[in-house]
């Protein structure tokens, strides 16, 4: 399969990262014909569709980025690291207040709780796929809105909801 068709074929089903991905510096090296950028399968491999750590991104990043490299660009990888990490430490506590709802005994309490933690998901799945720019921008927009949701919700689990 031609490098440059790749983001195409995944795209039919992971429409979001696909999206992000075509607004990225990345992308046009592809379309222009010039191989020295990533494509989908250099960071999540052929099948085996393996999501990467913050520091096995970086190292990604690195491999092109790095200080001794061709196209070193210093501070791209430790931001995306940085990026990464700050994703996670919110899906986690997302979790965390999944395990509480759970825990919610008022039926009502329960519904309220489980569509306002649908609400704080939603722009935590867009963070991630606008992590796709590389650029991180948006990425830190929706953030700062899962946060905030995130935060709410578990403030509001924990003094209402038990
Ligand atoms: C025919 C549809 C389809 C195509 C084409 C496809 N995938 Fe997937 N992919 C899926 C489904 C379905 C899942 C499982 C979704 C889930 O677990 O949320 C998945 C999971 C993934 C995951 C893991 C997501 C997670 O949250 O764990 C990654 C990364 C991924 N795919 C990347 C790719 C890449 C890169 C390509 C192209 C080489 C690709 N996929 C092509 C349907 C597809
Ligand atoms: C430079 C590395 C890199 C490249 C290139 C890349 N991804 Fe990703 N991708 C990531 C990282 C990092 C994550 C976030 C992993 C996480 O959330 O834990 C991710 C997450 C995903 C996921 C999981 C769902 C989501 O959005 O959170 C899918 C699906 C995916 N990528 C598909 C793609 C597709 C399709 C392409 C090509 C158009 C692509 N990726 C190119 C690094 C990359
Ligand atoms: C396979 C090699 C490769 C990987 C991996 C890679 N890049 Fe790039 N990247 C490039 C090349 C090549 C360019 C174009 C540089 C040029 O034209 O001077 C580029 C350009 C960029 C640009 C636009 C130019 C700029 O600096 O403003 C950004 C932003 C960027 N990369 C960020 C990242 C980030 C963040 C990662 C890791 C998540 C990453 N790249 C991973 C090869 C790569």
């Amino acid at each position: 399969m031609a490098r440059v068709n790749l983001p195409k074929t995944c795209g039919t089903c992971h429409t979001g990262p696909f999206v992000s991905f075509q607004k990225s510096h990345h992308y046009k090296l592809l379309t222009d014909g010039d191989d020295r950028g990533p494509t989908c399968s250099t960071c999540h491999g052929e099948v085996a569709a393996q999501l990467l750590s913050p520091v096995g991104l970086a190292n990604q990043c690195s491999q092109c980025h790095g200080p001794d490299r061709p196209v070193a660009r210093p501070g791209r990888a430790s931001e995306a690291m940085l990026m990464m990490t700050e994703v996670r430490e919110v899906r986690h506590r997302l979790t965390e207040a999944q395990d509480m709802i759970r825990r919610v005994k008022d039926r009502a309490a329960r519904t309220r709780f489980e569509e306002q933690w649908k609400q704080a998901e939603v722009p935590i799945i867009e963070a991630a796929n606008a992590g796709h720019e590389f650029v991180f921008d948006n990425l830190k927009e929706r953030l700062d809105r899962a946060r905030q949701r995130t935060d709410a919700l578990l403030d509001a689990l924990i003094s209402g909801g038990r």
